[in-house]
This record gives C-alpha cells, sequence and structure tokens, in this order.
C-alpha cells in the first residue's frame, strides 16, 4: 500500500481566500445557501459533512430546500442501479428549478459520478448540471466553484489520485449524539458483483493518532455514539483491535460502533477486543453476502461459511448475548433457488438481529456484470420476500427475549411512527420505543422492555 500524503491546512486558504472574495460580491446583500443531500452509505454522509464544513468555510449557510439553495449538491451513490436511478430522477427536476432561477449552481459528486460514463452522461444530457466531481476531488472544491461563478464554465473533474488523503479537514455535523469518524477510505477486496473498488480507489487509512484525538475531542464535547467508518475497517494498515483498544481507554460515557467488517479479515482477537472493552457495543456488522460457498467463491469474498460460522461461534462462546448483523444479496448470477435457500438456512442459524438484503444489481466495469444472469427480476423480488419474511420471524424471536427485562438505551430522537414517542437503542443496535420528554434526547437511560415487535421494542422508563 502507498504511503498517504497529508495535506497541511494550506490548500484549505489558498483558493478559499479567492472564492470568499468572489462571494462577497455576488452576495453582497445576504449570505448564500447550499442544499446538499447525501445518498448511499455512512461514509457518503460522512463525505458530505465534510463538503458542508469546506462550505462554511467559504462562508455559505444551509437550508433544507432546494429551491431556496444557491447551490445545489447531490452527493451520489453507485453500489446499486436503482440509487443512481434516484439520483437521474432528482438531477432530472432540477431543470425547471434552473430555468426560473439560473443562478443556482448544480453540482453532482460521489461515487456515482466518479464513473466515466455516467460524467459523460450528465455532460451531454443534462445541461442544468454546473459541476461533476468524483470522490478525490474534494480538495479541489473551492477552485470548482471560483471557475462556475467568476467564469460560469462547467467543470467535470473525476481524475483519480489514490495518495492523497487529508487529515486537516473536520465533518461539519448535523447530529449532536452521534458521529460518524472514517478510519480508512478506500477497498481492495474486488469482491466481483461490487463498483465500489473502482470509485473509491485503493485502500488509505488514516492516522492512528488523528483517528484517536479526533474520537477524544469529539467525546469532550458531548457525543455519546462514535462510529468508526470504512469499507473494511479490519485492513486498517495500523492494526483494528489497536485501534479499538486505544479508544476504548478514552474517559466518558460513550459508545463505539464500526463497519464494515470483511469475514475474511475478522480475527478472533477483534471478537476478544470487543467483549473484553468498555465502550465496544457488543455486537458486529459481518455481511455474509450469500450461504453457498460456491456464490461466496464465485462474488470472490475468500471465506467459507464454515470460516463464517467459526467466527461467530467463537462470539457466541465468549459472550452468549453477542449480536450480529449482516448484508445478502439475493440472485447473484447463476445462483440457483437451492442455493438461495442455504442463505435463508444461514439466517436462521446465525439468528441475526438485522438483515439487509439486497436483490443483485448488475454493476458495468464490475466481473460478475461479464457472468451469465439467467434469474428473472420477477424471481429474485420472490427470493427477496421469502428472506424477509424468515428474517421477520428471527428478529420476533431475538427481540421476545428482551421482554420484561431493562436495558440502557441511547435516546436517539422522535419515533418516525409514532410521533408522541421517543425512540432510541440498545448497546446491540435494537430500536426501543417509549414515552418520555424530548429533553431526554443524547442521554443514556435505562428502560424497561414491555413488548416485542419484529422491527422494534415498547418500553417504558425504569
Ligand atoms: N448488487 C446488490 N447489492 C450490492 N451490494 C454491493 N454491491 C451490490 C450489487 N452490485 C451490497 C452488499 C454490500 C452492501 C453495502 O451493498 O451486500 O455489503
Ligand atoms: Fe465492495 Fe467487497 Fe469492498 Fe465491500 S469489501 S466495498 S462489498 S468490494
Amino acid at each position: 500500500m502507498g504511503k498517504p500524503i497529508y495535506y497541511s491546512d494550506k490548500f484549505l486558504n489558498s483558493s478559499l481566500e479567492k472564492l470568499k472574495e468572489i462571494i462577497s460580491v455576488k452576495f453582497s446583500e445576504r449570505q448564500p445557501l447550499c442544499f446538499l443531500h447525501s445518498f448511499g452509505c455512512q461514509q457518503n454522509v460522512s463525505d458530505g459533512e465534510k463538503i458542508k464544513e469546506m462550505l462554511s468555510r467559504a462562508g455559505y449557510g444551509f437550508t433544507d430546500a432546494a429551491e431556496n439553495a444557491d447551490l445545489i449538491i447531490y452527493n451520489t451513490c453507485a453500489v446499486r442501479e436503482n440509487a443512481e436511478d434516484r439520483v437521474f430522477g432528482a438531477i432530472g427536476n432540477l431543470k425547471h428549478l434552473k430555468e426560473y432561477r439560473p443562478d443556482t449552481i448544480i453540482g453532482i459528486c460521489g461515487c456515482m459520478a466518479q464513473q466515466e460514463k455516467i460524467c459523460e452522461k450528465i455532460r451531454s444530457t443534462y445541461r442544468q448540471v454546473d459541476i461533476v466531481f468524483g470522490t478525490y476531488a474534494y480538495k479541489d472544491l473551492f477552485d470548482m466553484l471560483c471557475d462556475v461563478l467568476d467564469k460560469r464554465k462547467r467543470v467535470f473533474n473525476i481524475s483519480e489520485n489514490s495518495d492523497e488523503l487529508c487529515e486537516e479537514l473536520t465533518q461539519l455535523r448535523d447530529d449532536k449524539v452521534k458521529a460518524s469518524v472514517p478510519i480508512m477510505y478506500g477497498c481492495n477486496n474486488f469482491c466481483t458483483y461490487c463498483i465500489v473498488p473502482y470509485v473509491r480507489g485503493r485502500e488509505r487509512s488514516r492516522e492512528f493518532t488523528a483517528v484517536v484525538s479526533e474520537v477524544k475531542e469529539l467525546v469532550k464535547q458531548g457525543y455519546k455514539e462514535i462510529m468508526l467508518l470504512g469499507q473494511n475497517v479490519n485492513s486498517y494498515s495500523f492494526g483494528f483491535s489497536n485501534l479499538l483498544r486505544e479508544i476504548d481507554k478514552i474517559d466518558g460515557h460513550f459508545r463505539v460502533r464500526f463497519m464494515s467488517s470483511h469475514p475474511k479479515d475478522a480475527s478472533y482477537e477483534l471478537i476478544d477486543t470487543i467483549i473484553e472493552s468498555k465502550h465496544i457495543s457488543k455486537q458486529l456488522h459481518l455481511p455474509v453476502q450469500a450461504g453457498s460457498d460456491r456464490i461466496l467463491s464465485l462474488m470472490n469474498r475468500r471465506y467459507t461459511v464454515s470460516d463464517y460460522m467459526k467466527i461467530i461461534n467463537y462470539a457466541r462462546e465468549k459472550y452468549p448475548d453477542f449480536c450480529f448483523s449482516t448484508d445478502i444479496i439475493v440472485g447473484f448470477p447463476g445462483e440457483s433457488y437451492e442455493e438461495f435457500l442455504m442463505t435463508k438456512k444461514l439466517l436462521k442459524e446465525v439468528g441475526y438481529y438485522n438483515v439487509f438484503s439486497f436483490v443483485y444489481s448488475k454493476r458495468t466495469g464490475t466481473k460478475a456484470a461479464l457472468m451469465v444472469d439467467n434469474i428473472s427480476d420477477k424471481e429474485k423480488g420472490q427470493w427477496l420476500r421469502e428472506l424477509l419474511l424468515e428474517q421477520r420471524e428471527t428478529a420476533q424471536r431475538i427481540n421476545d427475549k428482551f421482554l420484561g427485562i431493562t436495558k440502557e438505551i441511547l435516546v436517539d430522537g422522535f419515533s418516525t411512527s409514532h410521533p408522541e414517542y421517543l425512540c432510541g437503542k440498545t448497546d446491540e443496535g435494537i430500536i426501543v420505543e417509549f414515552k418520555g420528554d424530548k429533553c431526554l434526547i443524547g442521554e443514556f437511560i435505562n428502560v424497561k422492555i414491555t413488548k416485542s415487535m419484529n422491527w422494534a421494542l415498547l418500553g417504558e422508563l425504569a
């Protein structure tokens, strides 16, 4: 792995001053506003928060209404085709807005923008878009905005640079309770279905001390849940278990979670570290993807079901309540119904408290895109529904175990399904809804579980 290059604050300052000047002339009467929406995973949301930090340094404020914004940015996801379709729909809707507010600047960035064919499609078909920039180009944001604002140029920037990392750039976080902290970028694994290594480049780990200091600072600021992020945190260059142990030494009442872990790199040491820690949630998101060794091999996952089960069983032997969640792909090219049933069987065997399941989506440029895919969309849809039904039963079984028990939860906010209820999460990550005062948001509290459903628990203040 190449040694990362760390930027100094300089890059933030050079074109920043120029941009500020342009903005002060163009917006002499009021503060310019930005609407930024991130699609996709938490890593992408975290990138979006970095962009917001840069924009706020340049003088932008933020709005939740795209129609009021001077700058609209869609930070996109490329993992599945339906994510891309949603973005094209959103860009299409901006055509009218641009007609009656021609000065609005529209930017498309992130994983989807990083693909050349998408960049070209936007260049030729979506004339309302002013800036397209990929996952390596955040450092050029001030320059790009100068070009668009001053010279009214369209900018397309998707050049790759896998050696660069910026430690100086913090995130403008919307949430005051939970904070995500990226520890590495990129992925080296090349699972055959996945576009991520192509749009985010090779793995680059952040410096150990920089990560620890950032977590310390967040805890000092009062954040209660820290989510460490990476495509495969287990291959963090400076030892992931070491990092967890160091973070665990930080004083305060807070939780640490992380995602994602590749099962081929999840070690007994990792499980021991989690179990022995004070702050790390006794829970692991361990994407298995499929329950058949043949499909796992075609996916280039580099573990078998039996390797995977060894980690699960080791954790459960040492800590019986250890909770697992997973990702599943249904309908990988060539998968038979019998092989799908093996995935269903695995789900039952492990007893996940949460499963994120997706129908396989062909991604041009990946190896799987060249494999023969002879399962109809209808069939894949049926398999997915079958899997969801199975998981509902498992989740109900797991949740029933909590009935009558008092659990510590971190209160997140209001419930979306019952607005008169607050909601929070247990250490395992299970949603608990209860009646309480909104001043409890952001606090750890004890709740007695009174009812169990397959998607959440109901409780009352203990
Ligand atoms: N089709 C469907 N699901 C995919 N994922 C990644 N690539 C694809 C694809 N081409 C899923 C995997 C991964 C999660 C983040 O997204 O399950 O773990
Ligand atoms: Fe994609 Fe596999 Fe890398 Fe995850 S580990 S980002 S699924 S290539």
